[in-house]
């Protein structure tokens, strides 16, 4: 019985051999960085932008500011994580809703409505004693510098729905 092999000499198994393994390896290397590139354009949107439900009927909105929470999901590169989120809500004298950010413009520390016995009908920061008035404005002479930020809102079935806390426009 006679086969007819063709013997493979050692150089032409080394290269096979090392084209496969290399031409594995670069394509190894290529997944992540591919990956990277475009990955993020096929994401669907993150939580920027979007409005959240915040479970505060607008019936129950009244005059005074209450505080609502809310989570979003926050989408960074890969990395995704819940994110939690305040406003202080209200309806205005023209009964239009207003739905301020609680983050104090001096450094960043968190306002609360009538948060000192001292100053009634104003947020107040503990931090530094900041104030604003009920519409938001800093009070001229404590150290916020601006206006809290107000939040995008719209009113589905009935229901209050907050999307991004935007700066004030520059007087
Ligand atoms: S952080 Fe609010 S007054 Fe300083």
């Amino acid at each position: 019985m006679s086969e007819d092999k063709q013997p493979v000499s050692r150089r032409q198994f080394l290269n096979y051999t090392l084209t496969g393994v290399g031409g594995f390896m670069a394509a190894g290397l290529m997944v992540s960085p591919l990956r990277m590139a475009i990955d993020p354009v096929l994401q669907e949107s993150s939580a920027s932008g979007d409005f959240t439900n915040v479970k505060l009927a607008v019936e129950d909105i009244t005059d005074e500011p209450q505080r609502v929470d809310w989570e979003i999901n926050q989408v960074d590169a890969w990395y995704e994580s819940k994110v939690g989120k305040s406003a202080w809500v209200y309806k205005d004298e023209n009964g239009d809703i207003v739905a301020l950010s609680p983050i104090c413009k001096h450094l960043g520390c968190v306002v609360s409505w009538e948060g000192s016995d001292d100053h009634p009908n104003q947020f107040y920061c503990p931090c530094h004693d900041g104030r604003y008035y009920k519409d938001g404005m800093n009070v001229p002479g404590t150290p916020p510098t601006a206006g809290l930020d107000i939040y995008e809102h719209k009113v589905e079935n009935g229901m209050l729905f907050l999307g991004t806390a935007q700066p004030r426009e520059e007087a």
